[in-house]
């Protein structure tokens, strides 16, 4: 018996027989909300079942509750122009499209203009357009349609043999007879401080889902495809084979910091995990967030009400004297014995061509890395 989703019960509102031919007005996503669709449809989301409405939104943006009162912490939204919002009406089904081709429906319940000021204070903590989730904000569509989805039609996908939907992924660690699965986040590379909390999760539960997010990042971010690769190295050299299960993550990023690593966790719940890794500022961005204030946000709710337990980490490193990795709660040495390397300068090296070292990173992942990025930049895409 696996764990039960948020809310109970998981999602589906996928429809491949959807009949649309009475179906006129549209309106084209972006790559967030396409991505939100398809996580909504195939339940990563659960409870929710399709763009907020007005009324989940200040809920969520106020409280960190859905007006149901189960926990959820960044808005869900569909954001329209004004000049398309004037061609909607409460009551209508509009199809969703992106690139052109038609993924979904919404049955408009909702049409409302967002505090978007308000919103990035309460879930960026800032209003700072240098935030590049707060430039997001802002640059996306002012009125905001709410209502439940359907999803027609599932994007192809970029890494089919490591996509998964929830249900399949609870199928397969049921299979495997794992009890416990710890669920891990990672926008970047996995380095050796990754693999430490990870591989230190391991040694208490029986299974690791990885599970890198490779929808939208900001554009220095390392790209997906050229992580994926390095994974798929540093699993086959380091790790073991029966209890790592490599799955994608379809979101985009946000950059919000503890919000998004309550949502992290929730879906990763979905996904039929048991505990959730947040090590030091989780999904932050430059200097918006304090070291552990993601961490510290999971206390504010119960056990129960998040019904995944999170498995906190503090900053890890490879220390020189102790010959080992390690944190400030086990290693005694000073920071001058420490391998700590920002990951703006990681990235600067790889781009470079510069090998960081071993005890940073594992020599078969930069080799993956450093080719990846060289032969994106020769073809103009990095
Ligand atoms: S994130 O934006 O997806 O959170 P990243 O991929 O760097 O960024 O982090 C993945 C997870 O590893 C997060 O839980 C983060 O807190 C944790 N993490 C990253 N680096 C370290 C480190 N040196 N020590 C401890 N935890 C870390």
């Amino acid at each position: 018996m696996s764990l039960a989703p948020h809310g109970g019960t998981l999602v589906n509102r996928v429809n491949e027989q959807y009949d649309l031919t009475s179906v006129q007005k549209e309106i084209e996503l972006d790559l967030i909300s396409f991505a939100d669709l398809e996580l909504i449809g195939i339940g990563a989301y659960s409870p929710i079942e399709g763009f907020f409405t007005e009324k989940d939104y200040v809920s969520v943006v106020e409280n960190m509750r859905l007006a149901s009162g189960a926990v959820w912490s960044l808005p869900i939204t569909l954001p329209v122009d004004s000049e398309k919002a004037a061609e909607l009406a409460v009551g209508d089904t509009v199809k969703l499209t992106y690139g052109g081709e038609t993924y979904g429906a919404v049955d408009i319940e909702d049409i409302y203009t967002p505090d978007k000021q308000k919103e990035a204070v309460h879930v960026y903590k800032t209003d700072d357009d240098a935030h590049p989730g707060v430039k997001k904000l802002f640059s996306r569509g002012d009125t905001y349609v709410g209502g439940p989805i359907t999803l027609i039609k599932k994007a192809s996908k970029q890494f089919p043999e490591f996509t998964f939907e929830p249900a399949e992924t609870r199928r397969s660690f049921e299979e495997k007879g794992w009890k416990t699965i710890v669920g891990f986040q990672t926008r970047n590379p996995v380095h050796r401080a990754h693999e430490y909390i990870q591989k230190t999760a391991l040694e208490t539960v029986d299974g690791l889902f990885l599970n890198p997010l490779v929808g939208e990042t900001k554009s220095d971010d390392i790209p997906a495809d050229v992580r994926m690769e390095s994974y798929q190295v540093l699993l086959d050299h380091y790790y073991p084979k029966d209890r790592v299960f490599l799955g994608v993550f379809l979101a985009a990023m946000r950059y919000a910091g503890p919000r998004e690593a309550i949502f992290h966790a929730l879906v990763r719940k979905n996904y039929g995990c048991t505990h959730f890794i947040v090590g030091r500022d989780h999904a932050g961005v430059g200097d918006y967030y304090g070291t552990y204030e993601a961490q510290e946000l999971f206390d504010q709710f119960t056990a129960d009400e998040l019904g995944i337990t999170p498995m906190k980490f503090e900053h890890s490193f490879f220390c020189q004297k102790c010959g080992n990795m390690g944190t400030a709660k086990t290693c005694p040495h000073d920071r001058e014995d420490h391998v700590i390397l920002s990951g703006t300068k990681v990235r600067e090296m790889l781009r470079s061509g510069v090998m960081p070292p071993a005890e940073f990173s594992r020599p078969e992942v930069v080799d993956v890395l450093i080719k990846g990025l060289k032969t994106k930049e020769e073809a103009g895409v990095s």
